[in-house]
């Protein structure tokens, strides 16, 4: 109930709609035990008096109740199906917008099959909950306690019998509950992890299929819906278990009921009519009793996949940004971009381990593109990352034209700084969308052209379609140095003030990099870069290189500098040299 409680922001708008719709059940459902009442007349008046008009006219009303019963159950589903629909995509809008705000960390460390499994078969039970349970619970208590006080004035004795059972019914209902909530979650959590194998698989079909890997991915998916199998069938257990309860001990009562009625009957102390009343009123009711089962379980799932959602929604988002506009230069002057003494260390870590980066000082002239150059592992796609702000400094501070990053919006920060990373991601989109994502929302057709060619992605024009060309997960495929230079010119379209780029050329050969080489410096000319360099042909578009080991910047200057002088350096750079002759 407290989880449920929950919904209720998401429910209130809707609160007026679903209102009316349990009262218009309630009122069907009581319609229904009319029904019971007209039998009780025709039995002891017209049918005991053979009196074929008054049974006419009880076959009449009767039919006019069920029409009536039918008439209202049918308005009541034209209530609550739009506002139902509403709530749902509402929570699924905002699951999706809490996503966009968490930060990357979170995302490291959630599955995303889990964050997909959430985002579809949870907030779907949650439909189904708020369209039955929610209203039948409701309704069949109300009809249940009806039904059971008509009985009671019918012949309280009877009605002392049908009563029995439902002590021992809600006992078993309670032991229920408390069982079900834990396959329900272990079931809702099972799904979540075979949607992440899944996806992984389909998105590592390529390794999968050459390692030749698909019989044993297919066996270790085989296992994992085995174990959903059997805990759905745990499921199913329960749900038979209390089904039995429920079913069999009021029908025995009512057995029970009928045997004494008709002996007291055939004592002249009991009217034939009213035992014929009492007995549909207890047959009547056996819907709403038997129903229990089912509308328990569904709310049982309902609190588990309520329970997941706000697992999401209560993650902390990115921090707020401090409000206060930047200044525009700093005071002292002090432009570029600069890392202050910097240390970050991933928050989910292992506790003791060292920082990725102990201590970083650099500074980087405006208009100066620098190298960062480091052995693998280093920390040079963690520092990057820190400049857009997709990981927050641990201490120390980065600042551009000397305002700290932390007191600019994020917004306003990423717009100064282009991005690319070192996997190229395109989205399923033109190409001109994926390029167009780095620029203003004002950029056109010259903005693109001028980014292509920068890039030296003019490929881009001879597609199919041109750059109306669909490309990502569904479009065509393209090769992994077109894709690198797709993002590359995302990363340059907006003419941004400083551009970060990790390893933007690794998938080129010699001669398109030089080509991106001439003209990316064109265009450095007036940007302030850092550039994260494996190969000298790399190292030689920047102005300065530093060199990023154990989590330091321990040297910065030339690359000529750097080779005679540093050892570490040239080392790193030797091999190398020899390849790109
Ligand atoms: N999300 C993360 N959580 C925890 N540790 C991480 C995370 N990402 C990277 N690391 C660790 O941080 C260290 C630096 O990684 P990083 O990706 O910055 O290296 P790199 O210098 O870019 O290496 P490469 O040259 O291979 O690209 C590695 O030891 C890595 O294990
Ligand atoms: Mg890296």
């Amino acid at each position: 109930m407290r989880t449920l409680a929950r919904l209720w922001p998401y429910v209130r708008p809707v609160r007026a709609r679903l209102l009316t719709a349990a009262f218009v059940a309630v009122v069907a459902s009581c319609t229904g035990l009319v029904i019971p009442l007209v039998l009780k007349w025709m039995v002891d008046g017209p049918v005991a008096d053979r009196d074929p008009a008054g049974v006419w006219l009880g076959a009449l009303c009767l039919f006019l109740l069920g029409i009536a019963e039918a008439v209202l159950f049918g308005i009541r589903r034209w209530l609550v199906a739009r506002p139902l629909s509403h709530v749902e995509a509402e929570m699924r809008a905002g699951l999706y917008r809490r996503l966009q705000r968490l930060p990357v960390a979170f995302h490291d460390r959630w599955a995303s099959g889990q964050l997909l499994s959430r985002a579809t078969t949870d907030l779907m039970l949650l439909r189904m909950f708020l369209a039955f349970p929610l209203t039948f619970l409701l309704v069949n208590g109300v009809t249940i306690v009806a039904g059971v006080v008509i009985m009671l004035v019918q012949d309280w004795t009877l009605g002392l019998v049908i009563l029995v059972p439902a002590v021992p019914v809600l006992w078993t209902c309670v032991v229920f509950e408390r069982r079900y909530a834990e396959v329900a979650r272990r079931a809702q959590d099972q799904v979540g992890d075979l949607t992440t194998v899944v996806e992984e698989s389909v998105l590592g079909i390529r390794i999968i299929k050459g390692f030749g890997r698909h019989r044993t991915q297919a066996r270790a998916f085989r296992e994992l819906s085995g174990r959903l199998r059997g805990t759905e069938l745990r499921k199913a257990r329960l749900l038979a278990t209390i089904w039995g309860v429920i079913v069999t001990l009021p029908e025995a009562a009512i057995g029970a009921a009928l045997v004494l009625g008709a002996v007291r009957v055939a004592d002249g102390e009991l009217s034939a009519g009213t035992l014929v009343a009492f007995l549909s009123t207890a047959l009547a009711l056996r819907w709403p009793v038997d129903s229990i089962g089912f509308l328990l379980a569904m709310s049982q799932e309902a609190a588990t996949a309520t329970e997941r959602y706000f697992e999401v929604m209560d993650e902390e988002p990115e921090s707020a940004d401090e409000g206060a506009p930047a200044p525009r230069t700093a005071p002292g002057g002090d432009t570029g971009l600069r890392f202050e003494n910097v240390q970050f260390r991933y928050p989910d870590a292992a506790p003791g381990s060292p920082p990725v980066l102990t201590r970083v000082d650099l500074h980087i002239r405006p208009g100066e593109s620098m190298a960062l150059v480091g052995a693998t592992g280093s920390g040079k796609t963690t520092l990057t990352a820190l400049v857009p702000r997709l990981h927050e400094v641990t201490s120390g501070r980065i600042t551009l034209d000397g305002v700290d990053i932390r007191k600019m919006t994020r917004e306003e920060l990423r717009t100064k700084v282009a991005v690319a990373f070192e996997e190229p991601t395109l989205f399923s989109a033109s190409v001109g969308e994926n390029v167009l994502m780095g620029a203003p929302d004002d950029a056109g057709k010259p903005e693109l052209d001028r980014a292509l060619a920068i890039a030296q992605a003019d490929f881009a024009h001879t597609l199919p379609q041109g750059t109306d060309t669909r490309v990502g997960e569904q479009g065509l495929s393209l090769s992994g140095g077109q894709r690198q230079r797709l993002a590359l010119a995302r990363a340059v379209v907006g003419r941004p003030g400083f551009l970060v780029l990790d390893d933007p050329l690794s998938a080129l050969d010699v001669h398109t990099e030089a080509a991106v080489e001439g003209a990316l410096r064109r265009v450095l000319a007036g940007t302030t870069a850092l550039i994260v360099a494996h190969r000298p042909s790399t190292v030689l578009l920047a102005d300065r290189v530093a060199l990023l080991s154990e989590g330091r910047i321990t040297a910065v200057g030339t690359h000529q500098e750097l080779l005679r002088h540093n050892s570490e350096y040239a080392h790193l750079m030797s091999g190398e040299q020899e390849d790109s002759r």
